[in-house]
């Protein structure tokens, strides 16, 4: 019998809802900070026994349905030729992409050479996970990556992306074709080295007015799902779903659900029902604010309760926050909330599956 998540993904059977968190491993986790407080950001992420050791905290804890890998978005744009650097402000890019030029000597390397750090975590979390639960690899999707590489580091409006977008089409398209190319073969990678699922993160593609959002963040995310479909790792390792969140995605749930995506992630913004109906015969993860996590626990569980019921229940749902869990949140409140998913979320009308 395969997990309980995978099989949720692929709307197959399951006798409870599973649950996972966006931002698991984290600075809300002591035994997180523990570790950070010996090692940058980056060198955590360029470590794969740091890397292993924080992916696999959460699943301890907690006893989530799927662990995902620790990393960032971000990691692939270094080796392209762009440097980030993390600050007490977030990410920051010293030389932005600004125009045509920059784009084009944006390189498009082997993840294999170019990160093979995070191949290497993905191994040895595979190892420590020892198949309790499966693991979760990810990327940016290219819209996203692309308006960290042209702002600079993170934004309240995004002017110069939305204005690169605007004045050089052509540019901004090639800037997604290399982060497209590169996400496709990166997410591959790490499928080849034992991800089981992999999600596709559009945290800012929700500024995007419809019609932008269909040509710069929907159209490439939908050609890398077509690549890693018709590719032999996929072929070869049979049915890995993929995952496709949107931070703001109401306006664009309809073309979202021809996305080619197994499952969508749907933030906070609507409820559960409405986004089950708007996309028909995919999956749906979420939806939980992650600020709710600070009610009391009986306004916590009401709203639980209320996306278990409107996500049906049964399968075709796996429960997560909206958005990652925010480093203020106590740790003992999803502990509580954990238990809560695993007891509430049966799925009465399903056939008993142990
Ligand atoms: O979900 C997980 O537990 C896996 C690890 C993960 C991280 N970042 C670790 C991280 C994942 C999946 C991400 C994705 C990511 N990174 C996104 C998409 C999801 C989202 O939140 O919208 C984005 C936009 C980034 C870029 C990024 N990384 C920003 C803007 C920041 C700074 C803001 C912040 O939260 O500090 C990061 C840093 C980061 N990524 C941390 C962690 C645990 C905190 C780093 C620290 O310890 O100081």
């Amino acid at each position: 019998m395969d997990h309980l998540f995978l099989r949720a993904c692929r709307r197959e059977p399951v006798e409870r809802v599973p649950v996972w968190f966006m931002r698991q491993a984290g600075r809300y986790m002591p035994e997180y900070r523990a570790v950070r407080a010996g090692a940058s950001f980056w060198q955590m992420c360029r470590t794969p026994e740091l890397a292993c050791q924080v992916t696999l905290q959460p699943i301890e804890r907690f006893g989530f349905d799927a662990a995902i890998l620790f990393s960032d978005i971000l990691v692939v744009l270094p080796p392209m030729g762009l440097d980030v650097e993390f600050g007490e402000g977030g990410p920051h890019l010293a030389a932005p992409v600004a125009r045509a030029a920059d784009v084009g000597k944006l390189r498009v390397p082997d993840p294999e050479e170019a990160v093979p750090f995070v191949m290497e975590a993905v191994r040895q979390i595979r190892r420590g996970l020892a198949d309790r639960v499966p693991l979760i690899g990810f990327a940016g999707a290219p819209f996203t990556l692309a308006a960290y590489a042209v702002e600079g580091g993170g934004s309240k409006q995004w002017e110069r992306t939305k204005s690169m977008l605007f004045t050089d089409p052509a540019a901004f398209r090639a800037l997604l074709d290399k982060l497209a190319a590169m996400v496709a073969a990166y997410l591959e990678a790490q499928v080849a080295a034992g991800a089981q699922a992999v999600q596709l993160f559009d945290s800012w593609a929700g500024i995007l007015a419809r019609t932008d959002f269909r040509e710069f963040a929907l159209a490439p995310v939908t050609r890398i799902i077509e690549t890693l479909r018709g590719s032999r790792t996929w072929a070869d390792k049979g049915g890995v779903p993929i995952i496709y969140f949107v931070n703001g995605c109401a306006p664009y749930l309809g073309d979202l659900a021809a996305s080619g995506a197994d499952v969508l992630g749907i933030d906070w913004r609507l409820d559960m029902g409405e986004a089950r109906r708007r996309v028909g015969q995919v999956a749906v993860q979420g939806n939980l604010d992650p600020t709710a996590l600070f009610l009391p626990k009986d306004k916590i569980a009401e709203r639980v309760r209320a996306i278990l019921e409107l996500g049906g229940g049964g399968t075709g749902h796996v429960f997560n926050l909206g958005h990652g869990v925010l480093p203020e949140t106590d740790p003992e409140v999803l502990e509580q909330l954990v238990e809560l998913v695993h007891a509430e979320g049966r799925a009465d009308d399903q056939p008993a599956l142990i």
